[in-house]
This record gives C-alpha cells, sequence and structure tokens, in this order.
C-alpha cells in the first residue's frame, strides 16, 4: 500500500500548506469535511479554509508563530462546508521543515460533531410516524401526551426540565425539541454532569484558558460556547456540586461565561434544557441543590414515563428493536415465542426501555433459531422473584393506581371481557392489550369473574 492511499484512507483530515498558506495537496477526509474535491480546493487559500469560534466569528490561526516558534497550535472550532454548514473540529497546526524547502505546515483536521456527545443537528429528521415521534417509539396515550408537550416546548425558549426514570428516553426528548425547534441548524451539546469531577466539569463546561489549572496545556472552548445559538443538555443536573449549580444560574441569568482562568466575560445565546432521575425537591429540601436554580431550570417540566405505564407500546418497541438489531447483525429473527413474549409481558422493567432493549440485544447473541425463547432472555426476566422484589407484588389495585385506569378497568363487566376475549381469539396477550391492562392484571379478572376455563367460555 502506498503512502498516499494510508493517508487518504486516514480519518483525520490532513492538508499541507506552502509557506503562503496555499493548500498543496489534501486527503480524502478533507473532501468530505469540506465538500469540495481535491482539484476545487488545490491551491485555494484562506477563502476555502475558514475556522470560527462561532457563527461568523473567525478564529484566526496564527500561522506566523507556529513556523517561527516551532510551535504546535491545537483547538476546538467549527469549520463551514460548501453549502455554508458549520460541523464543529479539532484542529491541530504543526511546522514542516526540510532542507532546501520554504518553511510548509501541516494541517490535521478532525471532525467531531458526530461524536454522540457532541452533535450539530442540522436538519428536521423523522418527526411523526404512526408508530411515534423522531426516535420515540410508543402510540400509548402517555406517549402522544408525551409527543404533544415536546412540540409546545420547541416552540419556546424556555429551559425545560426533563424528569423521568433511568432509560425511559430523556435524551431522546431532548433531541426532538431540539431537533423541532428554529435552532435546529445549530449545535446540539449534551454533556453527562455525573461523569466527571468538580474541576473538569467546570472547564468542560466553561472552556479555560491554558495554565489556569494543571493539565491546561492549552486553551479550551467550553461547551456552552460550542452550543452557541443552538441547544445545551446537561444530563445528571441532579449531580452537579454547589459551585457548578451557582455559575449555571449565573449563565442564566447574565447570559455570559467566562472561561476558567480568564475574566473575560463571553456573551452567550443557547437553550438549556436538561434531565434527572432524582428527585430535585427532595434534593433541595436536604440541601443538595438550589431552589433558585430549579425554578430557572423547570419553567418548563416534560416527564417521560416509565415502560410499565404503557405495557400495550411493549410489542411495538419489540418490532422496532428486532428490526433493529437485524438490521445491525444481519440475523434474520422473525419475533418472540408465545412463552417468551408473555415473560416479556408480565415483567415489569424497572430499567425500562434500555433494559428492554439490552434483553432483545442479549437474546440476538444466544437465539439460534428464528424466534426468541424464554432461555435467550436475560436470567432476571425469567426469575418473577426479582420482579417481586423490585416492583412489589403487582396485585390489581397497584397496577390499577400505577397505570392510572381504574376507572376504565372497573367499567368491564363479565360480559364485556368475555366479549373481548372472543374478538381476540382467547389470545390474553392480545386481550390485554385492548384492555390497556397487565397480563397478571388479566388473570386477576378472569379469576375474579370466575372465567376459568378461558378458552371454552359462553
Ligand atoms: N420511546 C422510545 N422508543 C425507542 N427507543 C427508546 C425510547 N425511549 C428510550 N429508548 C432507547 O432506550 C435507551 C435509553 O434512552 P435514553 O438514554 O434517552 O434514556 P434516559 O431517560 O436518558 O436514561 P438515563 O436516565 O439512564 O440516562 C436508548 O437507547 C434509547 O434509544
Ligand atoms: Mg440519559
Amino acid at each position: 500500500m502506498t503512502l498516499e492511499k494510508i493517508i487518504d484512507a486516514a480519518p483525520s483530515g490532513i492538508i499541507l500548506l506552502s509557506e503562503e498558506q496555499k493548500i498543496l495537496y489534501s486527503n480524502n477526509e478533507i473532501t468530505r469535511i469540506l465538500g469540495y474535491g481535491k482539484d476545487q480546493i488545490k491551491n485555494r487559500t484562506s477563502d476555502i479554509l475558514k475556522f470560527y469560534q462561532k457563527e461568523n466569528d473567525l478564529y484566526e490561526i496564527d500561522f506566523k508563530s507556529c513556523i517561527d516558534d516551532e510551535k504546535r497550535i491545537q483547538n476546538t472550532v467549527y469549520v463551514k462546508n460548501g453549502e455554508g454548514k458549520y460541523s464543529l473540529v479539532f484542529v491541530s497546526i504543526a511546522p514542516l521543515f526540510e532542507e532546501g524547502q520554504p518553511a510548509r505546515s501541516i494541517l490535521m483536521i478532525h471532525d467531531i460533531s458526530t461524536m454522540s456527545d457532541c452533535e450539530v443537528i442540522f436538519k428536521r429528521s423523522g418527526e411523526e410516524n404512526a408508530n411515534g415521534f423522531y426516535n420515540l417509539v410508543g402510540r400509548h396515550k402517555k406517549m402522544t401526551e408525551l409527543y404533544e408537550m415536546i412540540k409546545l416546548a420547541s416552540e419556546s425558549n424556555a429551559n425545560i426540565l426533563i424528569t423521568g426514570e433511568s432509560g425511559t428516553g430523556k435524551e431522546l426528548v431532548a433531541r426532538a425539541i431540539h431537533g423541532l425547534s428554529e435552532r435546529n441548524n445549530k449545535p446540539f451539546i449534551t454533556v453527562n454532569c455525573s461523569s466527571l469531577s468538580e474541576t473538569l466539569l467546570e472547564s468542560e463546561l466553561f472552556g479555560h484558558v491554558k495554565g489556569s489549572f494543571t493539565g491546561a496545556y492549552k486553551d479550551k472552548i467550553g461547551r456552552f460556547e460550542m452550543a452557541e445559538g443552538g441547544t445545551i443538555f446537561l444530563d445528571e443536573i441532579g449531580d452537579i456540586s454547589p459551585l457548578i449549580q451557582l455559575k449555571l444560574l449565573r449563565v442564566i441569568q447574565e447570559k455570559t461565561i467566562s472561561r476558567v482562568g480568564d475574566n473575560r466575560e463571553i456573551k452567550v445565546d443557547m437553550r438549556i434544557l436538561t434531565a434527572t432521575n432524582k428527585n430535585l425537591r427532595e434534593l433541595i429540601a436536604s440541601g443538595g441543590f438550589r431552589e433558585d436554580l430549579y425554578y430557572r431550570l423547570k419553567v418548563f417540566t416534560i416527564h417521560t414515563p416509565p415502560l410499565r405505564d404503557r405495557g400495550n407500546d411493549i410489542p411495538l418497541l419489540c418490532d422496532h428493536f428486532i428490526r433493529k438489531f437485524n438490521e445491525e447483525t444481519g440475523k434474520k429473527i422473525n419475533g418472540f415465542t408465545d412463552d417468551a413474549m408473555r415473560l416479556i409481558m408480565d415483567y415489569c422493567w424497572p430499567g425500562n426501555i434500555r433494559e428492554l432493549e439490552n434483553s432483545i440485544e442479549h437474546a440476538f447473541v444466544v437465539c439460534k433459531t428464528g424466534y426468541i425463547d424464554i432461555f435467550d432472555l436475560p436470567q432476571e426476566i425469567r426469575v418473577v422473584k426479582i420482579k417481586e422484589g423490585i416492583c412489589g407484588p403487582a396485585d390489581e389495585e397497584q397496577e390499577d393506581r400505577v397505570q392510572g385506569k381504574k376507572g376504565v378497568r372497573n367499567r368491564v363487566t363479565r360480559d364485556e371481557l368475555v366479549e373481548i376475549l372472543k374478538e381476540n381469539n382467547y389470545n390474553k396477550t392480545l386481550t390485554a392489550e385492548s384492555l390497556g391492562i397487565s397480563r397478571v392484571a388479566l388473570w386477576k379478572k378472569i379469576k375474579k369473574f370466575g372465567i376459568d376455563d378461558v378458552n371454552n367460555v359462553k
């Protein structure tokens, strides 16, 4: 393989610049990032290769000091492609000296806009379809209510707090709000606030200047600045320290930030979405969260319902994930055996959709036939005791309370139930679905009405 082929296959953009900063050579990744062919950019200069701190705010690379001081320059900036769209890139420039040649420089551009926590969502995609909204799957009433809330939220510029148990799709909701909003051609930046220490989170959010703390060996722009014009999604907001809480309050009030180690104030314009699976009210009561910040973050609140509250969405989600993993793995799994489906419908999914997704992924590894069976599913789903341990016994009272359907359920008479069973060919899963109750609750009803021989009712 020639050196040129290797450079062309590199996952980073590489450019060789002349002394006058004319492009002498570029590889394939540069073509992808800039959206111009190699011939189009050859011998061109800064008219085609421009970097930005934020929209329309040019970032000038100091080539002179790079060459004169033999210094490497690195920064996270934006680059604009031929269609005028911005991508977030990590850029790095080093001088290149060769005997008998004028000084040149090598420029590397690494596109980081596709990294999961640092995404530039340019287009509206998906929107509403028969089974869901954006990438959210679900037709349960609680989900259609959620879609309405997302639409309302996307029309305003208010800060929004998304609450809900782990794995219920809070991040998908945040993406949908951004994707539907006027800001959707600007960056959507995610920060997981629980995964970094206070110092690192502070510099991640606000950026820092070189030397402001040990390890700060270069200037760095923070995520608030990266989100300029767009949306910042602060996940696990309940985990931020008092210092970060105070700084965040200032950002909201003053709409300015300053990088760590720098007093200059930088104006910022971004929409703040936050999420938590903690009870912030309890945290406030115990002194762990500022009440004034809480009210500023939750101008509008959206709650993602747990999966156990929307049992009749489970088959839909199962189909969705089976399709997804068939595509990803190249397998051809058609569905579940009746027994496996019964288990899935009866399990209470404390880890919600993430747990369902992971269980199906697990089953894809184990399953050797076209249908996922009980023993292909993770053990915890097979052990009913665990279900009871985590969720408590699912008695009808509790089921009613959880699903908020007491009125509807109590109106179902014995005759109506018999009728619905018949309509569904005595298939208990389908009957439970059409009643909007779990299979456990259906069994209890069948027992209560004394319809013991369900396949033989008159
Ligand atoms: N309604 C849904 N339809 C399809 N997939 C979903 C839905 N809700 C969640 N998921 C999937 O479940 C997984 C978990 O979702 P997400 O990360 O948004 O949850 P979360 O509420 O942010 O969880 P955590 O609090 O643990 O961070 C993701 O892979 C997501 O794609
Ligand atoms: Mg999350």
